[in-house]
């Protein structure tokens, strides 16, 4: 097993007496694609949390899981994928144990999602008002009229200039920032107490990335919703998350706040990513990519499943998982040296 405590329980173990705040919590996850190549290992025993207020940031190269992860979440992992075990509780309910047709008024109403590319969660046959007005419909007791209404009040929300003008255009007409924001629109238009965004500006120009993020941030503040946000770029994380936990190929290798991960790492995958921060704003360096690629999840590595590209490995490594221990009050990492090894942090370094 990878975390070392019973179910339930074992977050009460992190001494930071967030417990009564959890919103939802995921314990050994595990999902798995069954395809005629073999059994993907996508998700492979992932835990995290999130706090009622607070963003977790959920990071990872490209591969590692985080999308399965999110659709677990959300119970729409689509075949030949399967959860084959492990719990998710979000207001202290078990989203396992429900069926599909309770999930479907959790999704969209209770728990909003925004998928890494506008253009697919946007129908291009429908204006903005009308596809705000449709999910605002389905969920809420509105006419006509006040669902309008309410879109007009989204897209102000989401800062689109002019929302009486755009609520009739269609989202070709619309720039790719724009898109996104009318995604996010439709995201939060149940007043979602959870937020889940996928990469929501890796398919966006650098300078729209910046005003995006922050207008997440704000929107997340002043509605007091909870965020899971995930990135492959720690910059994002340094500038967006209170706390973050780090995927590798469908394992959870640290977690903590994002102060702790930044200063003093646990992992050497977090190093290794720490030090391909692409954002200049937090690390004046250029991009090192970690070498080697992300392990076949159909046949992974024994052992820790880092093994064949960590500068650290030793035999323990293959032969050996390493548990998913604390580290300090918050602060859980998967190594096992992770007490012995003094780990960069450029941050620290600055
Ligand atoms: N439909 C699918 N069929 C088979 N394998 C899949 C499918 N979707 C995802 N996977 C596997 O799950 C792994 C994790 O994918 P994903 O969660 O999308 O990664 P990330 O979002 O971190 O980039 C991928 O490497 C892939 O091998
Ligand atoms: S357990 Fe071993 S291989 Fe895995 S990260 Fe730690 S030192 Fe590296
Ligand atoms: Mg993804």
């Amino acid at each position: 097993m990878h975390l070392t405590q019973d179910l339930g329980n074992e977050w009460s173990q992190e001494g930071s007496g967030h417990l009564p705040d959890q919103l939802l919590s995921v314990d050994h996850l595990k999902t798995y694609f069954f395809t005629w190549a073999g059994v993907v290992t996508a998700v492979e025993d992932v835990s995290l949390y999130v706090n009622k207020g607070e963003t977790l940031g959920l990071v990872g190269e490209s591969g590692s899981g985080k999308t399965v992860t999110a659709l677990s979440i959300m119970g729409i992992v689509p075949p030949p994928g399967k959860i084959v075990d492990g719990k998710i509780t979000f207001l202290g309910e078990d989203l396992r144990a429900k069926p599909e047709k309770e999930m479907q008024g959790i999704r969209g109403n209770k728990i909003g999602y925004i998928f890494q590319d506008p253009s697919t969660s946007l129908d291009p046959v429908y204006t903005v008002g009308q596809q705000l007005a449709e999910v605002i419909m389905r969920h809420q007791a509105l006419t006509k009229e006040g669902a309008r209404e309410r879109a007009v009040e989204l897209l102000q929300l989401v800062g689109m200039p002019a929302p009486e003008l755009q609520i009739n255009q269609y989202p070709h007409q619309l720039s790719g920032g724009m898109k996104q924001r009318i995604a996010i629109a439709r995201a939060i238009c149940c007043n979602p107490t959870l937020l889940i965004a996928d990469e929501p500006t890796t398919a966006l120009d650098v300078t729209i990335q910046a005003q995006i993020l922050e207008m997440l941030k704000d929107l997340i503040k002043r509605l007091g919703m909870s965020m899971i946000l995930i990135t492959h770029d720690m910059g994002i994380v340094a500038e967006t998350c209170d706390r973050v936990t780090v995927l590798y190929a469908g394992q959870v290798f640290e977690a903590g706040t994002t102060d702790q991960v930044f200063w003093t790492p646990k992992h050497p995958y977090t190093e290794a990513l720490l030090t391909s921060v692409p954002n200049p704003r937090l690390v004046q360096r250029r991009l090192d990519v970690i070498p080697g690629n992300i392990p076949d999840l159909i046949h992974p590595p024994t052992g820790c499943r880092f093994n064949p590209r960590c500068k650290y490995a030793q035999q323990v490594c293959i032969d050996k998982i390493p548990d998913f221990d604390l580290q300090e009050p918050g602060h859980r990492a998967a190594c096992h040296f992770a007490k012995e090894l003094n780990l960069k942090s450029p941050v620290r370094e600055e």
